[in-house]
């Protein structure tokens, strides 16, 4: 699949119809998509690139001689360099591909942390992370005797970096944190936390599943030492994704789960591994949902990520105006920096409820703890509504939002 050219000016009508999903009619009304956060809607370039695979060129990769295992394996090899591009990473051969975040931040837990980490030393991450970023540090951290630290946050939802600056010191071996929180929309400062990990001697994972959708990434300038993402939130396949690690860390970590595609030579006696990336794909990958990831990559890079970003920060704000003066509305999440989202309570009312009736309306948000709820400890509640933002959503979107929610807060 070959690059798209990058759309001459920033077409929201236009780039709608690339969305065939977005055009229905939900409970009798226009469907108003405001779950981005969630997952992004997909484009027609994806859906087209997955059934070219399924329809022409589907066979396993790497095993064949054959002419339909030559073309997929070209097509999944090439999302990689797509990858290094969309990141600002140095080499291919820095993206390893995985089944999104989860499974990213999971291999750099127990690949790098069962072999690194041990009993005192310390893990550094957020208050406000996804569970995600939360669990697979607690396990590890478990398993090797290291301590668990958390940068708090204030009740706008900013991080403390006043009490990072403590906290990160020299037990501190690895720093992990979101870029953008998919419960408050905050963007942390990680170039800050990265330069804090790195005048200690540690890394710095970022969690980039909230940010890479929404902003441009460069992990040279963020000085970060992983990245990892999420196809799906991208307008790619679901069970994708991939994460960007140094060249020389990865070399030094070892193997987290066996199988094909990561052997040099296996014996009886012992095997040995193929550098990576490689050394972490074991078994028949997800290959058509790589080659989607490379579609929707390319689709993404054509309406440039800095004119995403621009429109989105104009929609937030303009949304932010609109439901904030929502009577009984109150806003989860206040920090001065934030993409994309606006978590919101009614007062009076469960969040469940909100969602339900929103929905006969016609409008998608996401109601509950969003796999945040050390999040939702803080704020001391049991879930928020949220509606996120994507390019393609539009200020009369947020106009229809806005009177639903007056529309059923009086049911309420
Ligand atoms: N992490 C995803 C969300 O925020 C699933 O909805």
């Amino acid at each position: 699949m070959s690059a798209l050219p990058i759309a001459p000016v920033f077409d929201v009508a236009a780039i709608r119809r690339d969305f065939p999903c977005l055009d229905q009619q939900v409970h009798g009304k226009p469907l108003v998509y405001l779950d981005n956060a969630a997952t992004l809607q997909m484009p027609s370039v994806v859906l087209d690139a997955v059934s070219h695979y399924h329809m022409r060129d589907r066979a396993n990769i790497h095993r064949g001689v054959h002419e339909l295992s030559q073309r997929a394996t070209a097509s999944y090899d090439a999302t990689r360099a797509k990858i290094a591009a969309f990141l600002g990473a140095q080499s291919a051969e820095e993206c390893v591909y995985t089944k999104g975040t989860t499974e990213s931040v999971n291999l750099v837990a127990w690949s790098w942390g069962l072999a690194n980490l041990r009993p005192g030393d310390e893990v550094v991450i957020t208050q406000m992370e996804h569970h995600s970023n939360i669990v697979p540090w607690q396990l590890v951290c478990e398993r090797t005797g290291a301590v668990l630290r958390y940068i708090p946050i204030d009740k706008r939802g900013a991080l403390r970096m006043d009490v990072a600056r403590e906290i990160i010191g020299e037990r501190t071996k690895m720093v992990a944190a979101v870029h953008v929180s998919n419960a408050l929309g905050t963007i942390n400062p990680v170039r800050e936390l990265a330069d804090l990990a790195h005048a200690q001697g540690a890394l710095m994972l970022v969690d980039g599943a909230q940010s890479s959708p929404h902003t441009p990434i460069d992990v040279v300038a963020l000085d970060c030492d992983f990245f990892a993402f999420s196809g799906h939130k991208l307008g790619g396949p679901s069970g994708v994704g991939a994460l960007w690690g140094r060249a020389h860390l990865l070399a030094a970590m070892p193997p987290w789960q066996g199988g094909g595609d990561m052997i040099a030579q296996v014996k009886l006696e012992r095997s040995t591994y193929q550098p990576p990336p490689l050394r972490f794909e074991a078994g028949t990958p997800n290959i058509a949902g790589v080659i989607g990831l490379g579609a929707a990559l390319d689709y993404l890079q054509s309406l440039g990520m800095d004119r995403i970003a621009a429109y989105e920060a104009d929609l937030l704000k303009y949304a932010t105006a609109r439901l904030s003066v929502v009577d009984r509305v109150r806003p989860i999440g206040t920090a001065p920096l934030k993409a994309s989202v606006y978590s919101f309570v009614v007062d009076g009312a469960h969040p469940t409820d909100v969602g339900v009736l929103l929905d006969s309306q016609g409008i998608a948000v996401r109601t509950g703890h969003h796999c945040a709820q050390p999040v939702m400890d803080f704020f001391d509640l049991s879930a928020t509504a949220r509606a996120s933002f994507a390019f393609y959503n539009t200020r009369d979107e947020v106009d229809v939002l806005a009177d639903a929610l007056e529309k059923v807060i009086g049911w309420l």
